[in-house]
């Protein structure tokens, strides 16, 4: 019997280049998707799938997401008092339980890899999940709810994969598998940010994983890669040849919101599957076409 995952990573400290000047002051992942930051959907998905217990990996100036997941008396007594207590059960849902959310402080950007193993003590040893909020999954079951399912079945370690849009490999990790049968494989390899061609796959890491607690010893030595930084790939990429590894191709759509164009198509997905603004939307998009 697999050790249940009860502990998620999220690293948010990322400076959201391709989303400034909007992330300059408001960290990338607390921009909006309609009404709600990506980072309440991200929660929502961690709680479906069990979790008991997430960790923010945060940069400087990021205090605005501790300040989202605690309570705030002046709004919330302000919508009391005017009796809106409807806003005020939405302000309250993403609120945690007394000790469910901790803030590490990632003190310099080397990498994924780095801001993972951040988590090292809070994690100790048990298997956890890593979700890059910035990467807003819609499916159902929850994509990490379809990740853990998929862990009870191998045990060993999980990541989510996606096809890759045409062209867009060199941007991404990409896993090579054992062959494919069916959306669970196993995998023999992946390669963060492949030059143009030499992709193994067309299966992209799409910032989902399940892993176990030996990456840490991995990640604790590891040298810098692509992009002169300590990536997660890498090390998942030497625990491989230790402990099993399986793609999990899942259902749903990905919306990447740590670009211009996915926040828009993210906004524009998620405002017409609310059912109060859906039709109001849909009229709204025919009359800007
Ligand atoms: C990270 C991972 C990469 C993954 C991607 C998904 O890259 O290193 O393997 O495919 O997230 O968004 P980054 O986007 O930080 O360059």
């Amino acid at each position: 019997m697999e050790k249940r995952v009860r502990k998620a990573v999220l690293p948010v400290a990322g400076l959201g280049t391709r989303v400034l000047p909007g992330a300059k002051t408001t960290p990338k992942n607390l921009l909006n998707v309609v009404d709600r930051p990506i980072l309440s959907y991200v929660v929502e998905e961690a709680r479906a799938a069990g979790i008991e217990h997430l960790i923010f990996i945060v940069g400087r100036g990021q205090g605005a997401i501790e300040d989202y997941f605690d309570a705030n008396p002046e709004i919330e007594g302000a919508l009391e008092a005017k009796g809106k207590l409807d806003i005020l059960a939405e302000v309250r849902r993403d609120l945690p339980e007394p000790g469910e959310m901790s803030f590490v402080r990632q003190m310099a950007p080397l990498g994924l890899g780095h801001a993972v193993w951040c988590a090292r003590y809070i994690i100790g040893d048990e298997p956890f999940a890593v979700m890059l909020p910035d990467m807003l999954m819609a499916a159902e079951p929850p994509a990490l709810a379809q990740a853990v399912a998929a862990y009870e079945q191998t045990g060993g370690n999980i990541i989510v994969v996606e096809p890759v849009p045409e062209g867009e490999a060199h941007k991404y990790g990409i896993v090579a598998l054992d062959g494919r049968d069916g959306r669970l494989n196993r995998m023999t390899g992946m390669v963060e940010k492949p030059p143009a061609g030499t992709e193994p796959s067309n299966l992209f890491i799409s910032g989902r994983y399940i892993l176990q607690p030996e990456i840490f010893e991995i990640l604790e030595t590891q040298e810098r890669g692509a992009g002169d930084e300590i990536q997660l790939t890498d090390g998942m990429a030497a625990l491989m040849k230790r402990q099993d590894f399986h793609a999990l191709e899942y259902e749903g759509t990905t919306y990447d919101c740590g670009d211009k164009l996915g926040l828009l198509r993210a906004n524009v997905a998620f405002a017409l599957r609310r059912p109060e603004l859906a039709d109001a939307a849909r009229k709204m998009i025919q009359e800007l076409l």
